[in-house]
Formats: structure tokens, C-alpha cells, sequence
């Protein structure tokens, strides 16, 4: 659909759509056919937002079967998580879902069932397109970049333990398979979309070995890609940019966790993260789309 044709460019078969109108002119796919899609409704205020979202696909008249999927309450020990593979199977199967927030324990418990996703599906890069929206005003009226985020390896890898009681250590991992992947994938985007420039956002003046692999991976593809202009970003100086003038930016590229404050420093240039759409892009063309706020468990269930 029109979130497809966004973030794929020509890669995925399209579906068009007419514009924004009330159910009496549903939308049509080009094989008229209706699109099934996966629905994880989350924790929270997920099972109220998604409840919305579905009013508002249907009042649009979009031809949409959602196959709903919960989180569980015992761990599956397929997934080592209280996603069930059923669920897990159903967004291959489909290609295309959409979940609410899922709650992530902080430094204890099962593994965030965001990870499992990421991990299991094979969801590679993560792009947050960030738009000052008309009539709601903010700081900035000029912002339109877009943060493609490498999402399965870095400081995420999940590889943490006690050296010695009072020393732990954590491990970055950072593949050159990864890196060209979301480095191919960023390009892609530009070009598909009509964008000039990738900016590539590191720290390899400290971290030699690995964003330095990662930039090495992003001129490689840059090479194949003379159209787009290219660039190279410390991480602290892009901050002080995008707070400055985020006009400058274009496609940002970068591994995991700058991906993760960096979009979450974007998501506030344009009025928080409930503005900002987010999409999870996989292996075999799955996109599965995400709301970026958290569950909010202290509102759940207040608002009539
Ligand atoms: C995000 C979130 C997640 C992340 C959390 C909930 C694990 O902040 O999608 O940006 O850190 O990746
Ligand atoms: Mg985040």
C-alpha cells in the first residue's frame, strides 16, 4: 500500500490507492484483491490504538483483513519469548503487519519482545521518515529527513557479562554483511524516493574497528551510487546539527543504537514520538510497521 510504496520504492509489486475517502469509495489494490496483514495489538494503550487504527482503515475503506496476533503470557520456547511462533509466522506468511507498543522489561526479565521480532524476522533496517506536520507547530517547519537505523547487531546484540564481580562488559558487533545491507538499503531509498544525499552518522575517530567497518561498508556502497551525494557524520556534531538546523539533513544511515537516540532526538524536532511512523524493514520484502512510543500503562484504559 501507499506505507509499501514509501519505503520500498519500485522493489515491492505496488499497490495504488486512491486518495483519503470515506468507505463509499473504497480503496482498490491494482488485482482488486484484499490485503491480509498481521496485527499485534500490543500492551498498554496498544489495544486501543490499534482499535483506532482499524476504525480508520475502515472509514478509508482500505481493503485490509488484519490477522491478530497477541503476546502471550508463557514464554514459547521456540522464540525464547511471549511471542509465539504462530505469531511470528504469520508475518512472513504475510508480509506486511503493524504492532502497538510492547513492553520491555528494563535490565531484568524475558528478552524485549521488540528484539525477538527484530531478530526473528530478520528486520534489518528500521526507517523513521520525520516531517514537520502542518498545523502543529514546533520549533522547526523545515524538517524532512528520514533516519534508516541497522537493526539486528551493535550494541544490541544482546552479548553482556560479569568479567569479575564490579566489571561487566558488553559487546558490539558490528558485520560488514550488516552494514552493507542497511547501507544498500538507505541508498536504495534515496534514490527510490527522489532524495539527494546519505549522510552516514558514526563515532569511528574513537570506535576505529567498528564504525569504521561500518563507514567502509557505507563508501563501498556509495560507489554504486554517483547520483546521490554522500557524507560522513560524527554522531555528538549531527546531534548539535539536527538541534540546530535540521534542514540539512536528508537520509541519515547508522548502526543500532545511534539509529535509536538519534530518531528519538528527530522524533522531538517535529512534536514527539507519537508523530512519527516507523517501519521495519526484512528480509524478502516484509515491512512491518510500528508505533515508536512506549505502552503507557499509567493511561491504559483512562481515555474514553
Ligand atoms: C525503539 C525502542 C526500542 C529500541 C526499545 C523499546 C527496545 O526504543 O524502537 O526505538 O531501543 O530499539
Ligand atoms: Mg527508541
Amino acid at each position: 500500500m501507499a506505507l509499501r510504496r514509501l519505503l520500498h520504492g519500485s522493489v515491492l509489486p505496488r499497490v495504488s490507492g486512491r486518495a483519503f475517502a470515506p468507505a463509499v469509495a473504497p480503496f482498490s489494490t491494482e488485482a482488486g484483491e484484499t490485503v491480509r496483514a498481521t496485527l499485534f495489538p500490543g500492551d498498554g494503550i496498544g489495544p486501543e490504538i490499534a482499535e483506532s487504527v482499524k476504525q480508520v482503515f475502515n472509514v478509508a475503506g482500505v481493503p485490509i483483513e488484519w490477522e491478530e496476533h497477541y503476546v502471550g503470557t508463557e514464554v514459547d520456547p521456540r522464540t525464547e519469548s511471549f511471542l509465539t511462533w504462530e505469531s511470528l509466522e504469520s508475518v512472513r506468511r504475510n508480509k506486511v503487519g503493524l504492532k502497538g507498543p510492547m513492553a520491555t522489561p528494563i535490565g531484568k526479565g524475558h528478552r524485549s519482545l521488540n528484539l525477538t521480532l527484530r531478530k526473528e524476522l530478520g528486520l534489518y533496517a528500521n526507517v523513521r521518515p520525520c516531517n514537520s506536520l502542518p498545523g502543529y507547530k514546533t520549533r522547526y517547519d523545515d524538517v524532512n529527513l528520514v533516519t534508516i537505523r541497522e537493526n539486528t547487531e551493535g550494541e544490541y546484540s544482546g552479548l553482556e557479562h560479569q568479567v569479575v564481580r564490579g566489571v561487566v562488559e558488553s559487546l558490539k558487533i558490528i558485520t560488514r554483511q550488516a552494514s552493507l545491507r542497511v547501507a544498500e538499503y538507505a541508498f536504495h531509498y534515496a534514490k527510490a524516493n527522489g532524495r539527494e544525499r546519505v549522510s552516514a552518522i558514526h563515532k569511528a575517530n574513537i570506535m576505529r574497528k567498528t564504525d569504521g567497518l561500518f563507514l567502509k561498508c557505507c563508501r563501498e556502497v556509495a560507489e554504486k551510487y554517483p547520483e546521490i551525494q554522500y557524507e560522513e557524520v560524527i554522531i555528538d556534531n549531527c546531534c548539535m546539527t539536527l538541534v540546530k538546523n535540521p534542514g540539512l539533513f536528508d537520509v541519515l544511515v547508522m548502526p543500532n543504537l545511534y539509529g535509536d537516540i538519534i530518531s528519538d532526538l528527530c522524533a522531538g524536532l517535529i512534536g514527539g514520538l507519537g508523530l512519527t511512523p516507523s517501519c521495519n524493514i526484512g528480509e524478502g520484502g516484509i515491512c512491518l510497521a510500528e508505533a515508536v512510543h512506549g505502552s503507557a500503562p499509567d493511561i491504559a484504559g483512562k481515555v474514553s
